[in-house]
């Protein structure tokens, strides 16, 4: 197979792509997708060969809008309608009950399906045009960083995916925020940069915490993922200087990763995986990266720095 990138995004080839049963990368606004049709087993599988994601770990449907629901969806809980009226297309990803028939290759084999609508242009356009739901776990290697844009998606897959569309960079840059409505408890299982207090705001209910979630079924939370190669060392703010000499000391070559006083997390959550690629391939011993701040707009960040050191010892 070979990957087209044109500069005027190739819906027509990427359609054709997925009703063939191939795979296809696709911009959203959070991180690129490894997308195929949703309902098709086969395809479904490749996706899972292509990441060397395991069979039981769920992919997320994305929707062209939330008209679709029924069709994969066994029931819509009054707080489901709510949130998609409030955030879709957006970065939210809602986990319900599933319909009958819905591919066990989608849902991991589990009873519940998680579906999101994005709003990037390119994958409204890829969606619409395709008619279809498409299933797309973020297009990279299992446990590496997602892409942010369609040349880490190249990087991470030089063969494999039929058609990759451009949609420049991610807008958010981190991956959306999950809430799963399957229980008596609205329960946040991933944090984004639609953060609790948002949701509670349009739910008028408590949304229990990642804290609280069961040892779930998300690979996302699996403590390493996310995760560039070289090993990444969480410095305290302020630290870089002395945790450098440090290592400098034990004759470590170091790449660094600031978060100056002032730093404003939407910028910081937008450019961070683009960030740690580019430190990645310098080829050093450690990554020294400094904390962010502990308030909640920085929570999906923070989230994302822990899993991407959890390695480190
Ligand atoms: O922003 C995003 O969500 C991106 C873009 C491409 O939409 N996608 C993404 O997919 O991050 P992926 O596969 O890297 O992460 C999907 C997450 C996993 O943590 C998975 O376990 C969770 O969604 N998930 C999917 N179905 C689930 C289910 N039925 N119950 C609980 N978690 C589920
Ligand atoms: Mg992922």
């Amino acid at each position: 197979m070979i990957a087209t990138v044109g500069a005027a995004p190739d819906i027509a080839a990427a359609v054709a792509a997925l009703r063939a049963g191939g795979l296809v990368a696709m911009p959203t606004e959070t991180v690129y997708g490894l997308g195929a049709d949703a309902r098709n087993p086969a395809a479904l599988r490749k996706v899972y060969a292509l990441k060397g994601r395991p069979a039981d770990h769920p992919l997320i449907l994305h929707l062209a809008d939330a008209a679709a629901l029924p069709q994969w969806v066994a029931d819509l809980p009054p707080a489901a309608q709510a949130l998609a009226a409030r955030f879709w297309p957006g970065p939210l990803t809602l986990v319900l009950r599933r319909a009958p028939g819905v591919p066990d290759e989608l849902t991991g084999g589990q009873d519940s399906v998680a579906v999101r609508v994005p709003s990037h242009p390119v994958a409204q356009a890829l969606l619409r045009a395709f008619g279809g739901g498409i299933a797309a776990p973020s297009a990279n290697r299992y446990g590496r960083v997602s892409p942010t844009r369609a040349a880490h998606v190249r990087e991470e897959f030089p063969d494999g995916i039929a058609v990759i569309l451009e949609g420049g960079d991610c807008e958010v840059g981190l991956e959306s925020t999950i809430v799963s409505l399957l229980g008596p408890v609205p329960q946040l299982l991933r944090p984004g940069v639609i953060g609790g207090a948002a949701l509670e705001a349009v739910l008028g209910v408590p949304v229990a915490g990642v804290a609280a979630a069961p040892a779930p079924r998300v690979p996302g939370s699996t403590a390493q993922h996310y995760a560039p190669r070289t090993p990444l060392e969480l410095v305290p703010a302020g630290g870089l200087v002395a945790a450098s000499a440090r290592a400098a000391g034990e004759g470590l070559r170091v790449a660094t990763l600031a978060c100056p006083p002032g730093s404003d997390a939407a910028t910081y959550g937008r450019g961070l995986y683009a960030s740690l690629r580019e430190l990645d391939a310098r080829g050093v011993d450690r990554l020294l990266v400094e904390a962010v701040p502990t308030t909640p707009e920085w929570e999906a960040v923070r989230d994302r720095l822990m899993r991407a050191a959890a390695t480190f010892r």
